[in-house]
């Protein structure tokens, strides 16, 4: 981390994720040098992290060698026109985590040389348990993908995607999948208080089991079949109820989800183009 000289323009809910998230993985907070409209946003930054705020975007990326567009998707076009000269003059890296906002849209707004790479986070990444899913055009070198990929690593895993395209299936993935999640943990939830269980239980068991279930899943190979097989004993009580989820149509029903959502994300891709 100690080549990196970071400039995070927008420290909301991901930018502070990040910066978190660097911190404490090694990053000092003088790399890091915040642009953020926010009066209140910038002296907490500095006053609970130790990292330099300034309201002055230009400022803000002058030192930069890689520079995290961590603003709404509406505002990017705003915030990073006025940065094209200095972004051209000094070849610094843009890694955009707005979504759906296309590589072509934000190299019009950088300017021509100017290395530009989108992530697609999720939620989660605010308690440094994120899934980001990474894509750079082919002219973006190896050096600019890595820095990239040791930003988004702080804050969870990183997958790269091999075209622009599949970024859209990581948003539909990933990106939405924390609601799915959280639509099954309800639906159990529910199920348990009408079967007879307080609410208030039935909501803690759900929580512990989403949370167990996945760090069952990640401290393993990751061979999800066979975990499921291994909480599946053959004529028990998750067989049936697992029954009863695929004769409904449940992998059907999921696919359907995430094909609706990848369309979705494309056609909001193309309003924000
Ligand atoms: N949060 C997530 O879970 C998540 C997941 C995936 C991707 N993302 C992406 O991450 C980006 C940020 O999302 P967020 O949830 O962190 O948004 P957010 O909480 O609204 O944070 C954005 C921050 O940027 C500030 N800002 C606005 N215009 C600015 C400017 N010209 N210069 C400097 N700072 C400016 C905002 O201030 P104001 O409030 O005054 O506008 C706000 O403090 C979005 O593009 C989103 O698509 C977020």
């Amino acid at each position: 981390m100690s080549h990196l000289e970071l400039s995070v323009l927008g420290a909301g809910n991901m930018g502070r994720a990040l910066i978190g998230g660097l911190l404490r993985h090694g990053m000092r907070p003088e790399q890091i040098t915040v642009g953020e409209s926010q009066e209140v946003a910038r002296a907490t930054l500095s006053r609970e992290l130790g990292v330099a705020a300034t309201a002055d975007n230009v400022a803000a990326v002058r030192k930069a060698n890689l520079v995290v567009v961590a603003v709404k998707p509406q505002h990017v076009g705003e915030v990073l026109a006025p940065l094209a000269a200095e972004l051209q003059q000094r070849r610094t890296v843009v890694l955009s985590v707005a979504a759906g906002l296309r590589i072509q849209a934000l190299q019009s707004w950088c300017g021509a040389g100017v290395p530009v790479i989108r992530a697609m986070p999720n939620r989660p990444a605010l308690v440094g348990a994120g899934a980001t899913g990474l894509f750079a055009p082919p002219q973006v070198d190896a050096s600019h993908r890595a820095m990239a990929a040791q930003v988004m690593q702080s804050v969870g895993e990183v997958v790269w995607v091999a075209t622009e395209d599949a970024l859209d299936v990581v948003t539909a993935l990933s990106g939405s999948g924390p609601a799915y999640f959280f639509l099954l943990a309800e639906a159990m939830t529910g199920a348990g208080v009408n079967l007879g269980l307080p609410a208030e239980t039935a909501r803690r068991l759900a929580i512990a089991t989403l949370h167990g279930t996945g760090l069952l899943a990640q401290s393993s190979d990751g061979d999800l079949s066979r975990l499921r097989a291994e909480v599946t004993s053959k004529g028990g009580t998750t067989e049936a109820a697992l029954r009863t989820l695929q004769a409904a149509g449940f992998d059907e029903l999921v696919a359907r989800a995430i094909e609706a959502a990848t369309r979705r994300g494309r056609e909001l891709a193309e309003q924000f183009s």
